[in-house]
């Protein structure tokens, strides 16, 4: 199994909506799929299931990392009804926000990776979708993870940003708190090509970061908003942008698969 947390230091710059566009992409291409929705704002438990979580939830899983509590948590979105693989949610809610701390410790760190641990369904694909922070719920994220996604807009904070979250990605690895984490990348959303301001921020990324930077850059399609109001895959939304959109999100799982660890 391979888990993906996607993150960033802050909100807005498209954490969810990369989750939900890769979960569609995973439908469509056929490949079995997890979103654990680690956000208290609970945005991919909403689009993945039309309504918010019930009881149990992440934050039973994290309180009480047991097979059962797990087990019953996970549950299949309506969006796989009708398809040949699954999508199923861990689904998230404000109560995820009482175990979120600056500094946690090291075995509240592991109780998400325990818990992965003793899920009965294997997935191959996991992604976690993180809160707007670097702090204890994603640093619990990280540490059940092999690989993390940074977000980012191509604005001015955008490397500051991604550079802080790359270092987490370290840290955690160094500390031995994630022995399996490194660096997918940096998927840079919302990117529009006719900006000047974009297209320098987006070679400024690359002069940086090099090959961390993803392809295919998202760029900013009103269609992604209207598909998420809609809580449908984005395959199914029939906009003039949609082809463009499920093209890029079919590429980018691409990019991603192809960096599960070998063996
Ligand atoms: N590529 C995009 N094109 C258009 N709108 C986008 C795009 N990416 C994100 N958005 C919109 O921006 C807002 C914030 O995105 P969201 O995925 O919720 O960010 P985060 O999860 O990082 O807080 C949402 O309203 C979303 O629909
Ligand atoms: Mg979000």
């Amino acid at each position: 199994m391979f888990t993906v947390s996607v993150c960033s230091l802050k909100g807005g710059v498209g954490k969810t909506s990369v989750t939900l566009g890769l979960a569609s992409a995973a439908l469509h291409q056929g490949v079995n799929m997890l979103v654990i929705d680690l956000d208290p704002q609970g945005d991919s438990t909403l689009g993945l299931l039309g309504e918010p979580g019930a009881s149990p939830d992440v934050a039973d899983v994290i309180a009480s990392p047991r097979t059962e509590t797990v087990d019953r948590a996970i549950r299949p979105t309506p969006w796989s009804a009708s398809a040949s693989s699954h999508l199923d949610v861990l689904p998230g809610s404000h109560r995820s926000s009482m175990v979120d701390s600056p500094a946690p410790a090291a075995k509240e760190l592991r109780r998400l990776r325990e818990a992965l641990g003793r899920r009965t369904y294997e997935y191959d694909l996991v992604l976690i979708d993180c809160p707007p922070s670097l702090n204890g719920l994603t640093q619990m994220a990280l540490a059940a993870s092999h690989r993390s996604l940074v977000v980012s807009e191509p604005g001015f904070f955008a490397v500051t940003a991604a550079d802080r979250a790359l270092k987490l990605t370290r840290e955690m690895r160094e500390d031995g708190l994630a022995p399996d984490l490194e660096p997918l990348g940096i998927v840079v959303n919302r990117y529009r090509p006719r900006s000047v301001e974009h297209q320098y921020r987006l070679a400024e990324l690359r002069d940086l970061f090099g090959d961390l930077v993803l392809s295919p850059v998202i760029e900013e399609r009103v269609g992604l908003q209207q598909a998420q109001g809609g809580a449908v895959p984005l395959h199914e939304y029939e906009g003039a942008s949609g082809p463009r959109l499920t093209a890029d999100f079919d590429a980018l799982l691409q990019t991603v698969l192809a960096a599960r660890p070998q063996g």
